[in-house]
């Protein structure tokens, strides 16, 4: 592993394969649609994708619910059309990182039908867990565990004979069991699922819901320390993996691990665990200067001790699109906590959301886009209730909006829904205002200022100037976040006055600067007004 390694530096592009673009007019999203693409992606500026899961899946929760982990959804293509996209990537010079999901399958797996098949006591059942209900008749759930998505965390089987069995574990939606990871036969299965994938070329993991693996074989209630959140054996797990991907050149395996404790999460970076965990809190900070810059210290001071390189992530599918976050009066996020009935200021959120992506690409480490976030998407909160998809929405009967906002397929072209993402009908449907934000509109000359415009700009700088920079604070007044990459300046005004820039060549700025109304690309000099980044070459090379 050397410092140099592609992961610690790259940007990555969080491709949600059903919404990105569909190739066969079904209205999902499907690999020939990505390989039709690929050129957008090389000429965006990014290193790597990542694919939200694709393997065969009854899609309870859009595709984390894993029936076959060898093989593709039929409605996404085939093993050989997977082949063919990481081959395409590869030639293009970019890398490809798949989703593991590792906590739980399909209750379609065939190991599961299998448990479900040997009944109670048989091996078959070992790999999850199952077990008696409590009270009489054994009504009453195994513990007080709840699920992740609502309601309990056990759903009773039944029997052949139609009477009521044993129980299973889930922490997500009743269709995704938990496996037992204290059997052998999972953890074998799947260091073999790396090893299939490695084999075929794949860069990395991004592993799934990473931290709740492993439980307390003793399921206690769940007052006190959680019996399944960031349990010590866990790591034994990632230990074995990592044995594993160092078998081949240049692997990386990422962790979503949402811990808040620093401490704690650093411990999944130990030299022989994961290369990398995503950023969480950073991505929930709100839109506040001494708060960032607080996460933004921690993040580098806990990685720095590791030895790993720090990540940055502002959005991804499971979370409220940051231009939405950033034009709510509540600007932080939490997983527990989504509010649609907030107002949200869209001009005020895609200003933020533009300073923002030139904070994240100036930071060290490797960036997290998520598609869309190019353009400059927002929240769709108002899905009507009939077309929505997320186990989160139906297991809280609306309590929680859920995440299909977030996962609206992409706008390509034209001036009307589907915007070029389908021949068919869209399986979430568009805002018709997003005619102003296709990729094709924002692609034109006309057009310099676009959301799009300033990713490729700034992706381009950020792979010339940052790569290998140390990062430094600069001193800055009250709300504003300054530092030095290698000669150039990010300055990032969240103040609510403008800034004087320091003095050299703006290469960057994410809107326009006081003094000069035409465009902040090619503006020099000046204020930086409120909610408003810049990169200024301060030392002339
Ligand atoms: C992760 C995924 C999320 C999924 C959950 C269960 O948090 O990002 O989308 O619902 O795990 O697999």
């Amino acid at each position: 592993m050397t410092l140099s390694a592609w992961w610690r530096h790259a940007a990555i592009y969080e491709l949600y394969v059903q919404s990105f673009a569909d190739g066969d007019g079904d209205g999902i999203g499907d690999l020939a649609g990505v390989r039709a693409r690929l050129p957008y992606l090389a000429d965006l500026g990014i290193d790597a994708i990542w694919f939200s899961p694709w393997y065969p899946s009854p899609r309870s929760d859009a595709g984390y619910d894993v029936a076959d982990y060898r093989s593709i959804d039929p409605a996404f293509g085939t093993l050989a059309d997977a082949d063919a996209l990481i081959a395409e990537a590869h030639a293009l010079g970019i890398r490809t990182i798949i989703d593991v999901v590792p906590n739980h399958c399909s209750d379609r797996h065939r190991w599961f039908q299998a448990a479900l098949a040997a009944g109670s006591g048989s091996p078959e059942r070992e790999r999850f867990w199952f077990r008696p209900g409590r009270g009489p008749g054994g009504d009453l759930p195994p513990n007080d565990w709840r699920s992740i998505f609502g309601g309990p965390a056990w759903t009773r089987t039944t029997t052949p004979d139609g009477t009521p069995g044993e129980w299973y574990l889930h922490l997500f939606a009743p269709e995704q069991p938990d496996f037992n990871w204290a059997s052998p036969q999972v953890r074998q299965e799947f260091e073999d699922i790396l090893r299939f994938w490695f084999d075929r070329g794949v860069d990395g993991v991004r592993i799934d819901s990473a931290a709740l693996l492993t439980k307390d074989p003793a399921l206690p209630e769940s007052e006190g320390p959680s019996p399944y959140t960031d349990r010590d054996d866990v790591h034994d797990i990632y230990r074995a993996w990592r044995t594993v991907a160092d078998k081949y050149p240049d692997r990386v395996l990422i962790g979503e691990v949402w811990l808040p404790d620093a401490a704690r999460l650093a411990r999944y970076l130990r030299r022989d665990e994961l290369h990398t965990v995503f950023n969480f809190p950073y991505l929930c900070c709100p839109w506040d200067a001494a708060e960032l810059r607080a996460v933004i210290g921690s993040t580098l001071e806990f990685h720095a001790a590791a030895s790993a390189p720090p990540t940055w992530v502002l959005s991804n599918h499971d979370v409220d699109r940051h231009v939405s976050r950033y034009g709510r009066n509540d600007t932080s996020f939490g997983l527990d906590r989504r509010d649609h009935s907030q107002p949200v200021d869209l001009d005020l959120g895609t200003r933020r959301a533009r300073a923002a992506a030139l904070l994240t690409m100036a930071l060290p480490g490797a960036a997290y886009l998520y598609q869309g976030e190019e353009l400059g998407l927002w929240e769709v909160e108002d899905i009507p209730d009939e077309l929505r998809q997320d186990p989160i929405w139906h297991r809280t009967r609306g309590a929680d909006p859920g995440r299909d906002g977030s996962r609206v397929p992409l706008p390509w072209s034209g001036l009307e829904p589907p915007f070029g993402f389908t021949t068919g009908e869209p399986w979430l449907p568009q805002p018709k205002e997003w005619r102003e934000l296709t990729v094709e509109a924002q692609s034109a000359e006309a057009q310099p200022g676009s959301m799009l415009a300033l990713y490729r700009r700034a992706l381009r700088i950020r792979r010339a100037e940052f790569a290998a920079a140390a990062m430094t604070w600069l001193p800055a007044p009250g709300g504003v976040l300054a530092f030095d990459r290698g000669g150039v300046a990010c300055v990032v005004n969240l103040s609510p006055a403008p800034v004087e820039l320091p003095a050299g060549e703006i290469l960057l700025a994410s809107g326009p600067l006081s003094g000069d109304p035409v465009s902040g690309d090619r503006a020099s000099g000046g204020l930086l007004p409120p909610d408003t980044s810049a990169w200024v070459r301060t030392v002339s090379r």
